[in-house]
């Protein structure tokens, strides 16, 4: 097949990605307090194989290698977040001087280095002891997370240009207070769901404010989705998907971008909908400077009038999709339509891939000491493409990055899936790159990369 030379704009930032609780490890170093994760792992049954986050890939220890990892890589750009309860052990009060000097170290040599940071406030790891207080059920998180945001912006606002406040706060919502699989673990009635939903949003905006008082400098404030990316079907599924888009993620969206909870979703929600105090919505909807999107497969939806009020059944992806060990679909046009959409409706904006990997089982160096991973590379490459289309299409879309750095705490999951560029041995938590990473880094150093020229069809416009 024809080979071209794909290539990025000289801004675009080439980055990678990691969240604090799945990298860091020193669970109780230097002050730290707990978190919801701590708590969580510590219940027998809860995490596959017993898994922990106590050591995860040790990074608290080992951040110097793995900044000098990611200059060797030639990385534009890393997102990581911040642990609240290394800063704030109590999660309010107390600023815990060790903990956040950590985060200061890790900033200044990522500068040194050239890697701009772009930090996430809340990667789901909330204080224990605000859990202990009712968490995200209680209104006063909204407070208490506002605080926190300005504690961090007045110390890293001054070199940290991107920040986040959540992390995909639909697994926030759903996982931890829904299906019971993320900590804390509930699985609370629709209605409270929807309260949580409406605290995580009123946290958001009001850490948007208080990140904006409090840094020394201007920041750009943001937030990262995970979006369902919804695709139909078959042919005839096209109103489906874009039900299944109305009633799923126009009700995060809409109170950020517009300043109200959709009128059908609200509707349709009926008495499970939540309490909403005078100025929440203007609170929640202020002027963003970027967004980021978390995507790795689509979700397909068939018409299916007995399938809830979105009347849209989730269906599996074909026998035939080429899928990960996990399972999940590769699609990678589902990442143009995602951006399509959401610009279609929201106007567009600066916008970052925040995460995109490909997770594999049992991944190890060979004998040679190389980690063959064609199909990761092969993923990357064509998400790229699907970038590179995103902005011949119009999108603003000013970076990727790849989840994950490293080979990490995979959740509920522990470390059974590996999404690392960079493979993590589990007993001496060496570091070794793995291909894809080699590949990365010459992209990155060209400024693009050779592949046969793909079209990536938008799914929700119909077919011909
Ligand atoms: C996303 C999370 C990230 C990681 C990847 C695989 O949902 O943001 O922490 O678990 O999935």
């Amino acid at each position: 097949m024809d080979q071209t030379f794909h290539s990025f704009p000289k801004c675009f930032v080439f980055g990678a990605a990691t969240s604090a609780y799945q990298i860091e490890g020193g669970r109780s170093d230097d002050g730290k307090g707990p978190s919801i994760w701590d708590a969580f792992c510590d219940q027998p049954g809860r995490i596959q194989a017993g898994d922990t986050g106590d050591v995860a890939c040790d990074h608290y220890h080992r951040w110097q290698e793995d900044v000098a990892l990611m200059a060797g890589l030639g990385l534009k750009g890393y997102r990581f977040s911040i642990s609240w309860p290394r800063v704030m052990p109590a999660g309010r009060g107390t600023v815990n001087a060790a903990g956040l000097g950590f985060y200061d170290r890790l900033v200044d040599a990522l500068l040194a280095k050239g890697i701009e940071p772009n930090l996430t406030l809340y990667h789901w790891d909330l204080p224990q002891a605000l859990e202990m207080e009712g968490g995200w059920r209680n209104r006063d998180v909204a407070s208490w997370f506002a605080d926190y945001a300005a504690v961090v912006a007045r110390r890293l606002g001054d070199r940290v240009r991107l920040w986040a406040t959540h992390n995909e706060p639909w697994c926030t919502a759903f996982f931890a207070h829904s299906h019971g699989i993320f900590a804390p673990g509930l699985k609370l009635p629709p209605r409270q769901v929807n309260q949580v939903i409406h605290h995580i949003l009123l946290s958001h905006g009001r850490a948007v404010s208080a990140l904006r008082a409090s840094a020394p400098k201007p920041v750009q404030a943001g937030i990262v989705w995970n979006l369902a990316p919804v695709v139909p079907h078959g042919s005839g599924d096209v109103a489906a998907a874009r039900r299944a888009w109305e009633f799923d993620n126009a009700w995060w969206l809409d109170p950020v971008y517009q300043g109200r909870y959709p009128e059908l979703g609200w509707a349709q929600r009926g008495a499970d909908v939540p309490e909403v105090q005078p100025g929440d919505l203007e609170l929640i909807s202020q002027p963003l400077d970027w967004v980021g999107q978390n995507y790795y497969f689509p979700i397909r939806y068939a018409e299916d009038p007995s399938a809830g009020p979105a009347r849209a059944r989730k269906m599996e992806a074909p026998a035939s999709a080429p899928k990960n060990d996990w399972g999940w679909e590769v699609a990678p046009e589902g990442l143009t339509t995602l951006l399509n959409e959401f610009a279609r409706r929201y106007g567009s904006m600066p916008t970052y891939i925040s995460e995109n990997g490909y997770c594999r089982f049992e991944e190890a160096p060979g004998a040679d000491g190389r980690v063959r991973d064609a199909a990761r590379q092969d993923y990357l490459r064509r998400h790229l493409l699907a970038c590179r289309a995103a902005l011949d299409s119009g999108a603003d879309l000013r970076g990727y990055y790849a989840w994950s750095l490293l080979d990490n705490f995979e959740w509920s999951t522990g470390y059974k899936p590996q999404f690392g560029l960079v493979h993590v041995d589990r007993g001496t938590l060496a570091r070794t790159p793995k291909d894809s990473a080699l590949w990365y880094r010459d992209a990155i150093a060209a400024g693009g990369f050779e592949a046969p020229a793909e079209r990536f069809a938008d799914l929700l416009e119909p077919r011909p």
